[in-house]
């Protein structure tokens, strides 16, 4: 039996596996004391996607090194942690199945309470994050942090709100009546945004994973360049889909003249480097206009209270009151261009968009699992048989 110390600030060991990044973090409340992510990158670049069992091999070979290191520079130890919690889902199973297996076994030697984790609440939730004020360098970032500090600490809970993740395995418009119900209102049937990102910028021979690099070329480039189609302008819900993007861009990209033609074997990117820049600010922009654009339509209906009938969710299943909060999360909420675009959005709503206080808490980190279990913690909502535990690779955040 663990031994539960009921405390209402606990000290949490989360630890995340869910995909290509091997992390561990100590969390008290909703502080990050440590947020330790191994990236397997470099492991995954040369098949351009993450390939499932070398990522479960590299977990293996990480997983202790990286929750050593997030103790040391928590500066804590097992005995003094109040609970273990794990993501148990959505992800890929061999990875899950790792961390997984990890805590259980640290549960039990430690007899700590093992607390389960859904990776895509811990994206919604990562907005809530606080950085420590105790690892903050004494430089320019302190300042910089403590602003953000104050911020959130001003910026009180007020619900019912709305999270964006937008990552690369999701894309999902979710409402939160209060922390722990969520309803998805809409979300992308085919490929997720940062998915989508990927796989073009394979297209561009841009590397795994292809977003950051499709930010940082899109500043270079023109975006009225390439045209794109809106998907999805006659469906009258708020879900989203990517890949006819992605067709269009093979076929733009395939059609495109160019004067230096950098084809090799099993790629496609016949553009110059300007062309690629061109290419990237036009696809990034139609990405973001998609989801924008969708954004806005449920915006709009949520306001009047009148959701497309073809949604799953009914306005009976809502509160009565607007939405109050826009939350940001996921590997491409770190895209500059994407918050922007959000802000356009929100601005006639009156609504403010916020995003997690480091770009590290929107991709795949365990400082989110640790503060979402905070939560789980205060409901007591720990496992009564750790053994029963197992992975969920499609497990969902909906009621
Ligand atoms: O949340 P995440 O780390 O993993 C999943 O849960 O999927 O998201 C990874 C995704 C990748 O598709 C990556 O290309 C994308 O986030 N990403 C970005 C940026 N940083 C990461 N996409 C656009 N701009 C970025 N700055
Ligand atoms: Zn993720």
């Amino acid at each position: 039996m663990p031994t539960i110390n009921k405390t209402n600030n606990p000290l949490i060991l989360a630890i995340d596996t869910s995909c290509d990044e091997t992390s561990a973090a100590v969390t008290k409340g909703v502080i990050v004391l440590s947020n330790v992510v191994a990236s397997q990158v470099d492991l995954h670049k040369n098949y351009g996607g993450v390939y499932p069992t070398l990522a479960k091999q590299a977990h293996k070979e990480n997983i202790d090194l990286t929750i050593k290191k997030a103790l040391a520079m928590a500066k804590t130890n097992f005995n003094k942690l109040n609970a273990i919690a794990v993501t148990q889902g959505p992800g890929l199973a061999p990875a899950l199945e790792i961390g997984i297996a990890k805590a259980k076994i640290l549960a039990k030697q430690y007899k700590k309470p093992l607390i389960a984790i859904n990776h895509i609440e811990g994206h919604a939730l990562s907005v809530l994050a606080k950085p420590s004020r105790r690892n903050l360098p004494k430089s320019l970032t302190q300042s910089l942090a403590q602003n953000s500090l104050k911020h959130q600490q001003n910026q009180a809970l007020k619900f019912p709100i709305l999270a964006i993740v937008v990552s690369g395995g999701h894309t999902q418009f979710i409402y939160i009546k209060k922390i722990g119900q969520y309803l998805i209102l809409g979300q992308s049937i085919d490929d997720a945004a940062g998915e989508s990102l990927d796989k073009v910028g394979r297209m561009l021979e841009l590397g795994y994973p292809a977003g950051p690099v499709v930010e940082q070329l899109a500043k270079q480039g023109n975006p009225q360049t390439y045209k794109f189609p809106l998907p999805m302008t006659t469906s009258k819900n708020y879900n989203l889909s990517f890949s006819g993007l992605k067709t269009a861009a093979l076929n733009l990209i395939n059609n495109t003249n160019c004067a230096v033609s950098r084809v090799s074997p099993g790629l496609i990117n016949r553009l110059n480097a300007q062309q690629t820049a061109d290419f990237c600010a036009s696809y990034q922009q139609a990405v973001f206009k998609h989801i924008t654009y969708k954004l806005k339509k449920l915006l709009t209906d949520l306001n009047k209270n009148h959701l497309a009938p073809n949604c799953v969710i009914k306005p009976s299943q809502l509160d009565r009151q607007a939405i109050q909060q826009i939350w940001l999360g996921g590997g491409v909420a770190a895209n500059i261009a994407l918050r922007a675009a959000l802000r356009q959005t929100l601005k006639p709503f009156g609504l403010k968009l916020i995003t997690p206080y480091s770009k590290k808490l929107c991709g795949d980190n365990a400082a989110m699992i640790g503060l979402t279990a905070f939560f789980k913690w205060q409901n007591k909502k720990w496992l009564r048989n750790i053994d029963q535990l197992d992975r969920e690779p499609r497990l969902s955040i909906s009621l």
